[in-house]
């Protein structure tokens, strides 16, 4: 770690795999980069407890009564949090709430997401069975950078998943799971350590 080490924060709402993968890449130094803090929308989460077992600032933040909604309170309050952990780049890590304003303004070009398919193909929520349901022969998993526009920004890195006869969503996503793992580390090093991805205000 280094003065010019980048700080990120981790949004996530699952069971963290993502997240221990960058965490890992860090403490092996094959990702030069600070967790300044962790956040989820459920307060049992899988991630808060990865941080925590790492002795990582970690939140939980509460997303508001609508559960099909990320409340603009929290979407305030989590542009706060992440302002007072001063961090240069947000990392999501299967958070599952939608970004918009503050975050999206005040955090634009600094917010880095991964997701389960060959983006722009299957946007949006279960993209895995949105793949076997297509019945192609390969999917995979993007990195990108988010948007407005879900599952639209701008494509990093992706890697390929080719299905296998009689793939279930069962078969397939540890498959993809495992893909997002292996990837995720190395865009956001590549990416972290290029122009653009910090202090862009
Ligand atoms: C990943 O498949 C990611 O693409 C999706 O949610 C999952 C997160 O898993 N958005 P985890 O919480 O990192 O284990």
């Amino acid at each position: 770690m280094s003065a010019t080490t980048p700080r990120i924060a981790v949004l996530g709402s699952g069971a963290g795999s993502n997240f221990v993968a960058v965490a890992n890449a860090i403490a092996a130094g094959t990702l030069d980069a600070t967790v300044v803090l962790v956040v989820s929308d459920y307060s049992n989460a899988g991630i808060l407890k990865h941080a925590a077992d790492r002795d990582l600032p970690h939140v939980f933040l509460d997303p508001g009564p609508n559960p099909n909604r990320f409340a603009d309170e929290a979407q305030i309050e989590l542009a706060r949090l992440l302002r007072e952990a001063r961090a240069d780049a947000i990392v999501c890590a299967g958070f599952m709430r939608v970004l918009k304003a503050p975050m999206l303004t005040e955090w634009a070009g600094r917010i880095i997401n991964i997701h389960p398919s060959l983006l722009p193909q299957f946007r949006g929520r279960d993209a895995i069975s949105q793949a076997l349901a297509a019945g192609i022969p390969v999917t995979g998993c993007t990195v990108h950078l988010v948007t407005e526009e879900i599952d639209s920004g701008e494509i990093l890195a992706q890697s390929e998943v080719p299905l296998l006869a009689g793939d279930t969503k069962e078969t397939l996503t540890p498959r993809i799971n495992a893909a997002e793992r292996a990837l995720y580390p190395s865009a956001l090093q590549k990416w972290l350590h290029s122009p653009g991805s910090r202090n862009s205000e």
